[in-house]
């Protein structure tokens, strides 16, 4: 089914990394409760975590279909050297939703979103481009945007430019946190903290060949309540 999205001749535009990633965002036709056209529901441990902890699960996007093949990272389209260098040696580290805006590179939050929930759709080998969180991150982004936010009234934080405090963050957070790569299986499934720095690792040398890539989808729906909620809720 995601192999099947990735071929789709409409999703070719999200194909980047000179062929070595397939962003695939919405790319996977699932349904509101986020099963699947055949039948197979969204179901498991990490789903019942959310429903007990994080409320009710929203009706859900399309999910993005995140495939990475062997060789990646390449360069992104336009992608300089700097950002290259930075995917490459810090896996293109970022916190979701804090998009660039306007014609600089400058940054605001722009997409809150309430969780981030990964489902390995195949199974592939531990080093073959596996996501990477730094642990405690979440803390050290919720200090960070805050200071930025300090004087502002909530209604206005989605339109402030939190470029500084995000960069300064980042490096806290590269000095301080932990880098752990994250690996599950088919029917395994990983729920992330939606402050967490995390990225993507390269695929490495020694991870075997595979054709048809490492394919995740990502659940993250949009959290009720903005930027103040998506800041201060545990
Ligand atoms: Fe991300």
């Amino acid at each position: 089914m995601g192999q099947a999205a990735a071929r789709n001749p409409e999703h070719q535009h999200w194909m980047d990394c000179e062929g070595t990633w397939f962003i695939g965002v919405d790319a996977l036709e699932n349904f509101p409760d986020g099963s699947l056209p055949d039948g197979t529901p969204l179901k498991g441990n990490a789903v019942e975590f959310i429903k007990e902890h994080l409320g009710a699960l929203p009706a859900l996007h399309r999910a993005q279909l995140s495939i990475t093949y062997p060789g990646y990272p390449k360069p992104r389209a336009g992608e300089g050297e700097a950002a290259f260098g930075y995917r490459l040696r810090r896996d293109a580290a970022h916190v979701d939703g804090v998009k660039m805006f306007g014609d600089s590179r400058n940054r605001r939050v722009e997409e809150p979103h309430a969780w981030v929930l990964g489902i390995p759709l195949n199974l592939s080998s531990p080093q073959a481009a596996p996501l990477v969180i730094w642990e405690g991150s979440h803390e050290v982004m919720r200090r960070g945007f805050s200071a930025a936010y300090k004087g502002i009234e909530p209604e206005e934080w989605h339109l402030v430019d939190v470029t500084e405090a995000y960069k300064a963050a980042r490096a806290e957070v590269f000095e301080t946190c932990k880098r752990v790569t994250v690996f599950a299986k088919p029917g395994e499934s990983y729920l992330m903290h939606r402050l967490c720095l995390h990225g993507v690792a390269l695929w490495a040398p020694e991870a075997p060949e595979q054709a048809e890539g490492r394919a995740i989808a990502y659940f993250r729906p949009d959290l009720v309540g903005g930027v103040p909620a998506w800041l201060s809720l545990p």
